[in-house]
């Protein structure tokens, strides 16, 4: 038996499957880790919890089995991250992460420099405060000490690549995060880097997802139970991974995902790009390929707050039980009718990218009446997110992107309310494929195209991904949705010039 390695980087952990060569799972491991948010807006996180995140797993899971039938390991990651590093390899300072909204000033210079049509013609999106380029400009003003000794730009999940094989690398998709990314030809951008006067030589060669990066170090080897020379192809961003993962690598492909953040997904061959930019364009990890994406930014947060906040009851029942809080939160959610008695959640809680791309927005209850409890605000918090999701669906609609297969992944897509609610809103089937390992399973696939075990990721998806379930809309529930999503989407208008007034309180 052979095997190969997935390693997911996420917000609130790091979890690395060893996978056989058919996709089974031979063993699994996390280890989580905090976010810090030092202001309102700002969310920070520690790259040594990274390091020591993934190589604690990588060392649970190489004990399972003899670690010379590894064939090679692909990491996937959270986006958009800057961490900067001294000539020697030292981290310089936290890492701004994905959410982190400080940079909306930054983001008008981006716009100043490189010109708004332009920069949207290169990076195939606008100035964007959660992508890299932001956070690398506010370095700059906000502290020169630390830009000036930056000799490295990495984002997080090369940072660990770093750390295992050595090599200074990114691969397309993630690198499509930083604004710097010539997207439609798959390079840097000189003209960008340029007008933003940023080195060239502060960041790292860009693969395509598949390809090997570098080996893993006899010091890292010693650390993880790895192999020293077992290959590291290039991974992905979280959603590319995903899409891998559950195997959207075709036109007519989309999948939804409910993680830290929410994604609606669709695969294309042709670059497309929104020229209002209000979902992105990126490189897919199927080389050639693109991806259309719209991004909520708080859609598994919001539940994580509310369920931190509100359900100590459920989380010491669940713990007392054994059974994961958010079933029993997910079970009274459902006994709540659609619409939650005319309750609403706008989940804006680190600002909102799709569709409004608004870093000051903050989240919202709208319509609490005397007669609530705590699981109507439950379920309009999940409403509110599948909404914000069907924001996304329509842009992608409006642009002529077909979509014949809608999945649904990430944590959400476990809950069978959520998956419900995703069909009835969006009115169409909603599938679930066996693996509930996306990201980690779409890098061991990119892994095993890398190693030579498949021939393209296409042929690794037909191999290792099945179909599990599909769950069709039901009419009487679609109409009573539709109803709800109308009233939500008035919602932001009406407040946009109250979160401007807030933001200056
Ligand atoms: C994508 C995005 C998030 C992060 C964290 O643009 O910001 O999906 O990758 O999951």
């Amino acid at each position: 038996m052979e095997y190969l390695i997935g390693i997911d980087l996420g917000t609130s952990g790091t979890k690395t499957v060893l996978f056989d060569t058919e996709g089974n799972i031979v063993a699994s491991a996390l280890v989580e880790y905090p976010m810090y948010q030092p202001h309102n807006g700002w969310a920070e996180q520690d790259p040594a919890d990274w390091r020591r995140a993934a190589f604690e797993t990588l060392k649970t899971v190489t004990s399972e089995v003899d670690a010379s039938k590894i064939r090679g390991i692909g990491i996937s990651g959270q986006m958009h991250g800057l961490v900067m590093l001294d000539e020697e390899g030292n981290v310089l300072r936290p890492s701004i992460i994905w959410c982190d909204q400080r940079t909306a000033a930054e983001c008008e210079e981006i716009t100043r420099r490189v010109g708004a049509e332009r920069l949207i013609e290169i990076t195939a999106n606008p100035a964007l405060t959660g992508f890299t380029a932001s956070k690398i400009i506010w370095v700059k003003n906000h502290e020169p000490e630390i830009y000036a000794r930056c000799a490295h730009i990495l984002l997080p999940k090369d940072y660990v690549r770093w750390c295992l094989t050595g090599e200074f690398a990114t691969e397309v998709s993630d690198a499509s995060g930083m604004q710097l990314l010539d997207v439609p030809n798959r390079c840097w951008s000189d003209e960008v880097l340029e007008k933003l006067e940023i080195k060239k030589e502060l960041l790292t060669k860009v693969y395509e997802s598949p390809e090997v990066t570098g080996f893993v170090t006899p010091e890292a080897a010693e650390q993880t139970g790895l192999c020293a020379g077992t290959p590291v192809v290039g991974g992905a961003g979280d959603n590319a991974a995903a899409a891998v993962g559950t195997g959207v690598v075709k036109d007519g492909k989309a999948f939804t995902t409910i993680g830290t953040s929410g994604v609606v997904f669709a695969h294309t061959s042709k670059l497309s790009i929104d020229p209002k930019g209000r979902v992105h364009t990126f490189c897919c990890a199927v080389p050639g390929c693109w991806h259309m994406m719209g991004v909520t930014q708080a859609a598994g947060l919001s539940l994580h707050w509310f369920r931190d906040q509100f359900c100590a009851e459920e989380m010491r029942e669940g713990e007392a039980r054994g059974v994961d809080p958010y079933v029993l939160m997910d079970q009274k959610a459902a006994e709540v009718p659609i619409g939650c008695n005319r309750l609403f959640y706008l989940p804006y809680l680190m600002g909102e990218r799709t569709p409004h791309l608004d870093p000051d927005c903050r989240g919202v209850f709208f319509g609490l009446s005397a007669i609530h409890t705590k699981y109507d605000m439950l379920r309009a918090v999940m409403e509110g997110v599948v909404y914000s999701q069907r924001d996304s669906l329509e842009i992608l609609r409006g642009l002529g992107v077909e979509i014949e297969d809608m999945l649904a992944c990430g944590g959400g897509g476990k809950s069978p309310l959520w998956r419900q609610m995703l069909a009835d809103v969006y009115n169409c089937e909603v599938k679930t494929v066996q693996s509930k390992e996306g990201p980690a399973l779409g890098v061991a696939i990119l892994a095993g195209v890398g190693a030579g075990v498949f021939k393209s990721v296409e042929e690794g998806c037909d191999k290792l991904i099945r179909v599990a379930k599909t769950q069709p809309p039901v009419a009487e529930h679609v109409a009573k949705y539709d109803a709800c999503y109308r009233m939500y989407t008035h919602l932001y208008p009406a407040l946009k010039d109250c979160y401007q007034e807030l933001a200056q309180l």
